[in-house]
């Protein structure tokens, strides 16, 4: 590969040494490369959310960040954080209110949804909306999404 770069990061926990191309974004790398396909590409141009992974703790736009700027860093992806049991309420939430159709949306929304769990004790929907505002739904009109979420954060704040 011309002008290639070797980068070293960390993904879902195992480190990752590759050559990339400078250009190449981080979604691509980690579907592409890795195989971790979970994160989906929908807009390319940091839209809809579809492409959200973690980055050294905060969520980000994959189609946005090169595959280079996440060298050293800490990436995890819907895959990761599946295993590691980390969405498991949200998972369990979101299937049993019925909060995906076509799923594509599902992967960033989780991502989105965990982030607000992480840094809010206690969201009211309003802000459930707002945090989620940047991560697009074709198919749910989101009513069943803030329901799962809202189900999640209630209990995180009960200790339920
Ligand atoms: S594919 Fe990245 S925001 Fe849409
Ligand atoms: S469930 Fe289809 S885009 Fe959200």
């Amino acid at each position: 590969m011309e002008h290639a770069l070797d980068i070293t990061l960390t993904v879902n926990g195992a480190q990752v040494s590759r050559r990339v191309e400078p250009r190449e974004h981080l979604i691509d790398f980690l579907r592409e490369r890795l195989g971790l396909t979970g994160s989906h590409v929908g807009c390319e141009h940091g839209v809809c959310g579809a492409c959200t992974v973690r980055v050294d703790g905060a969520i980000v736009r994959g189609c946005l960040m090169l595959a280079v700027q996440a060298n050293g860093c800490r990436v995890e992806t819907v895959e990761g954080l599946s295993d590691s049991k980390e969405l498991a309420r949200l998972q369990k939430a979101f299937h049993a209110r019925n909060a995906l159709q076509c799923g594509f949306c599902t992967p960033g929304m989780l991502l989105a949804a965990q982030d607000l769990i992480l840094n809010s004790s206690k969201p009211s929907r309003e802000e459930i909306r707002q945090h989620i505002s940047g991560n697009y739904c074709r198919c749910t009109g989101y009513q069943a999404i803030v329901d799962a979420i809202e189900e999640v954060t209630q209990s995180e704040a009960t200790g339920g």
